[in-house]
């Protein structure tokens, strides 16, 4: 089943969004460091999932982390903004031939769907793209039913305010459909601020080497040499805070991420 509810009317922010979403869809589809097994188990296995749960995963982007719970669970559906990621969850659910899964055009500020209709909301790498983080998890709180589970997963800024300052300019030019990535602390407030209970917590790190970056981006003004020159200048002092250190002739970079999950009551 597919549905086309129409997103939220156009900003400037929604632009962005549709434009970075649309060109990386591909690329960001072929991604081993984000799609592998080891981080979507992490992430699917703390939501707890019984084969008769019902799913959703919101920004779905390409569609892995729904597939991995259509996997687990009686049906998955998986929601999207961008029709470009959409078609690549087709075809990743085409060839996979998972046919326990929906995709959905649709708004995670306004999701398309009745209160209490899901034992499973989650969503991820997606809060550092939203204005109103705290908005869209309301959204996802209402959807998910009591004893249901809602799981936030996303990238992290370091605490040291000097690296995650350096970190969000780094990321803004390097996708400007970026809002902010917020720390640990701050994800971990939006579960009290919901009405959720203090959440689980399961760590991972997302590794790229310094030219997978610059080749899956699409930065402000093209400018790869920009990116190239920023990344390269942090490798002193660590100064975006993502582990960055030479290897060889490579330089190594890692998101450093986390998985959240809490029972609604
Ligand atoms: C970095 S991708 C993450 C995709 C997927 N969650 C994953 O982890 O592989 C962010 C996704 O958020 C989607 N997105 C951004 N803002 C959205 C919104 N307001 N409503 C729905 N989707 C949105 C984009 O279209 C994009 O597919």
């Amino acid at each position: 089943m597919t549905t086309h509810a129409t997103p939220a009317a156009a900003t400037s922010h929604a632009a962005h969004i549709t434009d970075q979403f649309t060109r990386q869809a591909e690329i960001f589809a072929r991604s081993r460091a984000l799609h592998c097994k080891a981080a979507l188990d992490l992430l699917v296995d703390a939501a707890r999932p019984a084969p008769a749960d019902v799913s959703l995963d919101v920004a779905c982007g390409p569609g892995s982390v729904a597939l991995a719970f259509a996997e687990r669970v009686a049906h998955a559906s998986g929601l999207d903004a961008t029709e470009a990621m959409l078609d690549q969850a087709r075809k990743a659910a085409a060839k996979a031939a998972i046919a326990n899964v929906s995709w959905h055009r649709g708004d995670a500020y306004a999701l398309p769907f009745a209160a209490t209709s899901f034992d499973i909301v989650s969503c991820r790498f997606t809060m550092h793209h939203l204005e109103q983080p705290a908005r869209a998890f309301a959204e996802m709180v209402r959807v998910c039913r009591p004893g249901g589970r809602v799981v936030l997963c996303d990238a992290m800024a370091s605490d040291d305010e000097a690296k995650a300052a350096a970190f969000n300019a780094m990321e803004r030019h390097r996708d400007p459909s970026t809002v902010q990535f917020r720390t640990l602390g701050y994800l971990r407030g939006m579960f009290p601020a919901a009405g959720l209970p203090p959440p689980d917590e399961s760590f991972f790190a997302v590794p790229f080497t310094l030219e997978e970056m610059v080749t899956r981006s699409f930065p402000v003004g093209d400018d790869r040499e920009q990116l190239r020159a920023t990344l390269a200048a942090a490798i002193d002092g660590d100064a975006l805070g993502m582990d960055a250190r030479r290897d060889g002739d490579a330089v190594r970079f890692a998101y450093q991420s986390v998985v959240l999950v809490a029972v609604k009551g």
